[in-house]
């Protein structure tokens, strides 16, 4: 399986877990192919403690948003696949219906007419019906839609620790193996029936 790995950030809130997904992928010696949309670069300033230019340095390669010749424009360009983290809701609307206007949702149409692992972390709250309805679309065509929800039953101690675990669930979708404390069974017995 290709080491390549293509990672994009998009305008919704949750840098962060983009943000951490490429800190992993190169402690894991995974190749990471960065794409930023515009948006991804405004709420980079907002919400991060990074620099844009401190999370493009996180990535083996970086792409423009525009660039729509670049290497991840073509399946020939081989990859493992390609997460979205976070996914904006006009970047999911748009990977739905197969609009390839930027490289970022051009990448996640090759990605899946590859069939190859497209994982999207979409982050919209509440939810409309043609979010949902975008969100079965693409889940038909083989696409993973991963929210990044935090989980609590395993008492998380920081937020980083919420960030660390997700991002190495989302990796583990990749079959890329992160050390990180499994789930280990608990009684049934005071379960409702
Ligand atoms: C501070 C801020 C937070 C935002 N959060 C979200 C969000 O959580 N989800 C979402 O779908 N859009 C959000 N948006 C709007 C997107 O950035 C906007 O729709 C943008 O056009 C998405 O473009 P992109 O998908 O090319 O990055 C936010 C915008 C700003 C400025």
């Amino acid at each position: 399986m290709s080491q390549r790995i293509i990672v994009a950030l998009t305008g919704a809130t949750g840098q962060i877990y983009g943000i951490r997904l490429l800190e992993l992928l190169a402690e894991l010696e995974y190749e990471s192919h960065l794409i930023l949309s515009r948006a991804a670069k405004l709420n980079i300033k907002q919400e991060s403690e990074y620099s844009v230019e401190a999370v493009q340095a996180l990535a083996d390669a970086e792409y423009g948003y525009k660039d729509v010749a670049a290497p991840p424009s073509s399946g020939s360009f081989e990859t493992a696949g390609m997460v979205i983290a976070p996914c904006s809701m006009k970047t999911l609307s748009n990977v739905a219906h197969g609009s390839s206007g930027n490289l970022i949702t051009r990448a996640a149409d090759v990605t899946l007419k590859e069939r190859r692992t497209l994982v999207l972390m979409p982050r919209e709250k509440p939810l409309n019906k043609i979010h949902l309805k975008n969100m079965l679309e693409v889940t038909d065509v083989g696409g993973i839609i991963n929210p990044p929800f935090p989980s609590f039953y395993n008492n998380p101690d920081s937020i980083d620790d919420i960030i660390d675990r997700t991002a190495a669930r989302t990796l583990s979708l990749f079959d890329i193996d992160v050390d990180f404390e499994e789930w280990s069974g608990m009684s049934a017995e005071e379960a409702p029936e």
